[in-house]
């Protein structure tokens, strides 16, 4: 319970019921990578969302092989979704199931990573048991999906009992206040690109911005609002700069470069 509380170490959640709260813990080495609330399920309160060792988490930092790419935060937000192991909340049977009718019955769990295809009592035909899925218990690197099945289950939590996800203010979000708050507001993607780049601000009001080459010509003038397409097919490949501008002047310059 003391990970939950800022008065006993830990940290005292956000509101549960509109942010998934991720608790990046020390376990101590006992074995354990993670875990998750279920909706509906019973555990103490504003404790709903995700426990993590620190050691099994993200990408980079404390990680290392075989849990180095960050899926057990993959797994435990799909247990948060509602979604249950492949096998079922028991081990062992092949009575019961996921409830997913496209993740095929498997009776245990499965480690490190196997050469597909891997069969069981279960499932003997076929593809075998669908190892692979993020809500196995495969290393990082061997796990790699979630079924259509499982999306639509996830999206019924977000849209039924998580629904208060979708109202937080986490969205709407103040304008810049520098020109650093303005350049950390921008996204650019994919950058190089040959032909779109998808340029997004967390901005609430238009930004303009003019794309610039090397030498200094302005080339182009846009507005981007949220989320805006620009084809810059036409460009030769070569570095370019994008200068934004937002409403109270603020500004930021970004190299972009074409690649044909
Ligand atoms: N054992 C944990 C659980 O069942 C997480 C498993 C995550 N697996 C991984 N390869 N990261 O909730
Ligand atoms: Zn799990
Ligand atoms: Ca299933």
């Amino acid at each position: 319970n003391n990970y939950y509380s800022t008065t006993n170490g830990g940290k005292t959640a956000w509101d549960v019921n509109k942010y998934l709260n991720i608790w990046v813990v020390d376990f101590g080495n006992n074995g354990l990578l993670g875990f998750a609330t279920q909706p509906g399920g019973a555990f103490p309160a504003n404790s709903d969302g995700l426990v993590i060792g620190y050691q099994f988490f993200g990408r980079v930092g404390n990680v290392a092989p075989p849990i180095n790419k960050g899926r057990t935060a993959t797994h435990e937000i799909g247990h948060y979704f509602n979604l249950d192991h492949l096998w079922g909340p028991n081990v062992g049977g092949c009575n019961e199931d996921d409830g997913i009718a496209d993740t095929p019955l498997q009776d245990q769990e499965t480690q490190g990573c196997p050469a597909f295809p891997v069969f069981d009592n279960c499932t003997s035909i076929g593809d075998g048991i669908m190892f692979c899925n993020f809500l196995d218990y495969v290393n990082d690197a061997c796990m790699s999906m979630f079924t259509q099945g499982q999306k639509l289950k996830m999206l019924a939590a977000l849209n039924g009992p998580r629904s208060g996800l979708l109202n937080n203010n986490a969205c709407s979000w103040p304008a810049a206040t520098s020109n650093i708050d303005l350049a950390n507001s921008i996204s650019i993607f994919p950058n190089p690109t040959n032909n779109l780049l998808t340029i997004s601000t967390t901005e609430n009001a238009p930004i303009s911005f003019s794309l610039y080459s090397v030498t200094g010509q302005m080339l182009k003038k846009f507005q981007v609002k949220k989320s805006t397409i620009v084809d810059v097919s036409d460009f030769p490949a070569g570095v370019y700069y994008l200068t934004f501008f937002d409403a109270k002047n603020n500004s930021a310059t970004k190299k972009i470069i074409i690649a044909k």
